[in-house]
């Protein structure tokens, strides 16, 4: 397992992506422990990135509780179908809000968060067990780009048995 990630600075986003993706791949493919998985993946995308904020929540029983994250303090619980990350579970799709204030129920965990994407984590049986959010804290940061990188990114989950 690689100890410290290799980026080349100054590269287009999609070049980016195409060099630490092997890498993270390399860093969860070893290792079954979600929860290991999920902070290092976290880590990963807000050292390369520096989001505002980058993290998992699970799914436990009608709600999604607070997982592995870099940034400040969040939200612990959002219900089936609230905010954005409750609408990507009960949707089953990724969501990319370029504008927070235009997403009616968008959950505002913090203020300084003005653009956000989303991506479900889906286990063997095509069901959602957690979310990827993403916020960051500038409108001009987060595109489609990264939407399609993070579900590449989500894939290489595995749920835990
Ligand atoms: N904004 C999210 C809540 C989670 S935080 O941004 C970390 C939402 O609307 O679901």
């Amino acid at each position: 397992m690689p100890e410290t990630l290799i980026i080349t600075p100054n590269q287009p986003k999609n070049a980016v992506y195409e060099e630490i993706y092997p890498q993270i791949k390399a860093l969860v493919e070893n290792e079954t422990d979600l929860i290991a998985n999920m902070a290092n993946i976290a880590s990963a995308l807000k050292e390369v990135f520096g989001w505002w904020w980058v993290g998992f929540y699970l799914v436990k029983g009608n709600e999604l509780v607070l997982g592995p994250f870099q940034g400040p303090i969040a939200c612990t619980r959002i219900r089936f179908g609230k905010g954005v990350c409750g609408t990507s579970w009960k949707e089953k799709r990724s969501i990319f809000v370029p504008n927070v204030n235009k997403f009616p129920g968008h959950i505002a965990c913090s203020s300084a968060s003005v653009s956000e994407i989303v991506v479900p984590v889906f286990d063997e049986n095509n069901d959602v067990f957690a979310v990827l959010d993403v916020d960051s804290e500038r409108f001009d940061v987060l595109d489609k780009t990264d939407m399609e990188w993070l579900e590449q990114i989500a894939k290489l989950i595995k749920q835990q048995k």
